[in-house]
């Protein structure tokens, strides 16, 4: 395998996994005594990474994490099936048993088995579950029956959890899982996935089904000076090298976002013959500028001058009181009563964020392609 020397764009392991000593602990403990876990986080933090790594250190054979994503699952049948499948296969782990489990535990399905290109062991179930043909009780049970009668604990791992959130009816469907769920006693959960505010709503909400489920996890950013170690440790092995001091100015300019630190160390990387210097990060960032722009233009298409105003009243440093006197007479928002709206739109649209009353850019470079771009 070629040696990737920063590693962005999908969830990483080792060697790219760096710090994360604290959450991976409190997340193994969780883990290992069935403590209900929900992860938030600002997007590209690595919450799929942690959760992949815990899942690998568990050494216990009675400990079974299952890992499925529920991205592209549109409605209740889509998650019943990929649930079930993913359950089966990863308590089974052989095609053979996972044969058995569903004869034993799904009864009346005939399920299709297909096998991943990649040749290994890999196969993935196809069980065809329909709202006749199984009910929901008898899905989301499922993990609990199999522990139960193979005398394991089971962990299920959904990350993308808030897509539940798009599908029709769902307070009743999260009614009806959080019913199930809370009564088991062999299986825990942990729940995770990239839009905080939307995660936020779900398990933050006093009238939310999901209200209280389990312990809450904010990731945050990775420290610096893990960084700093892993990012000069990384330029060494290629031969080249960067000073501390420019290895957290790379941290500084994204923010500290996980993903774009990878990113930007790699731009810095490959424009470095021998030594990284300031010049070159200011290069490598204007490049990472350009890389991002496509999704950032994308991003502000169709906002209104209303809202592009307050996009501006950020980038200026406004961070609340939108609705004083004093920013309403330099950027036009409309009426004041339009402020709210304004803000809950775009926080639907995930370009900004509020925490603990300071609304900001979600993205440290889309602020930076925000400053270059968008003219007074
Ligand atoms: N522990 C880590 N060590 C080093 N890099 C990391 C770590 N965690 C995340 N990253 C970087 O962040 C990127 C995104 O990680 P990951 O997909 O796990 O984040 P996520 O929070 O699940 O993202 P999303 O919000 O898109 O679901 C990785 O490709 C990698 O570049
Ligand atoms: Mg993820």
């Amino acid at each position: 395998m070629i040696n990737k020397p920063f590693l962005f764009g999908t969830s990483v392991d080792e060697p790219h996994f760096t710090d994360r000593v604290t959450e991976t602990r409190r997340l193994k403990l969780n883990f290992e005594h069935g403590v209900n876990t929900i992860i938030i986080s600002p997007r590209r933090m690595g919450k799929t990474s942690l959760v992949k790594h815990v899942q690998r250190q568990i050494s216990d054979p009675r400990i079974i994490v299952v890992f499925m994503d529920m991205y592209d699952c549109r409605n209740e049948t889509d998650f019943y099936n990929r649930f079930a499948s993913s359950v089966i296969r990863s308590t089974a782990g052989r095609l053979d048993r996972a044969m058995e489990y569903v004869k034993e535990f799904l009864v009346r399905l005939t399920p299709k088995v297909s096998f991943s290109p990649e040749a290994n062991s890999e196969f993935s179930l196809s069980l065809g579950i329909t709202p006749t043909n199984v009910t929901p009780e008898e899905v989301l049970n499922l993990p609990e029956r199999i522990a139960l009668s193979k005398d394991i604990h089971v962990v299920v791992c959904i990350d993308e959890f808030q897509q539940i959130g798009a599908f029709s009816d769902s307070v009743t469907i999260q009614k009806r899982m959080r019913g199930v769920w809370q009564h088991q006693h062999n299986v825990s959960y942990c729940l995770f996935g990239s839009k905080r505010h939307l995660m936020t709503r779900l398990f933050q909400s006093l009238s939310m089904p999901f209200y209280h489920f389990g312990e809450m996890m904010f990731l945050q950013p990775i420290p610096v000076e893990d960084w700093v170690d892993y990012i000069t440790t990384r330029f060494q092995s290629e031969g080249k090298s960067i000073s501390p001091q420019l290895a957290s100015r790379i941290c500084a300019t994204v923010g500290n976002q996980s993903s774009y630190v990878q990113q930007l160390s790699w731009n810095v990387l490959v424009n470095t013959e021998s030594d990284a210097t300031e010049q070159i990060l200011e290069f490598a960032t204007d490049e990472l500028i350009i890389q991002c722009s496509a999704l950032f233009a994308q991003q502000i298409e169709g906002l209104s001058a209303y809202q592009m105003n307050l996009l501006r009243a950020i980038r200026d440093g406004h961070h609340h009181s939108f609705s004083s006197r004093e920013i309403m007479a330099e950027y036009d928002f409309g009426t004041k009563s339009n402020v709210n709206r304004i803000l809950n739109t775009l926080i639907e649209k995930e370009i900004i964020d509020t925490n603990d009353g300071k609304t900001d850019f979600s993205d440290a470079v889309f602020r930076l392609w925000f400053r270059k771009n968008i003219s007074q």
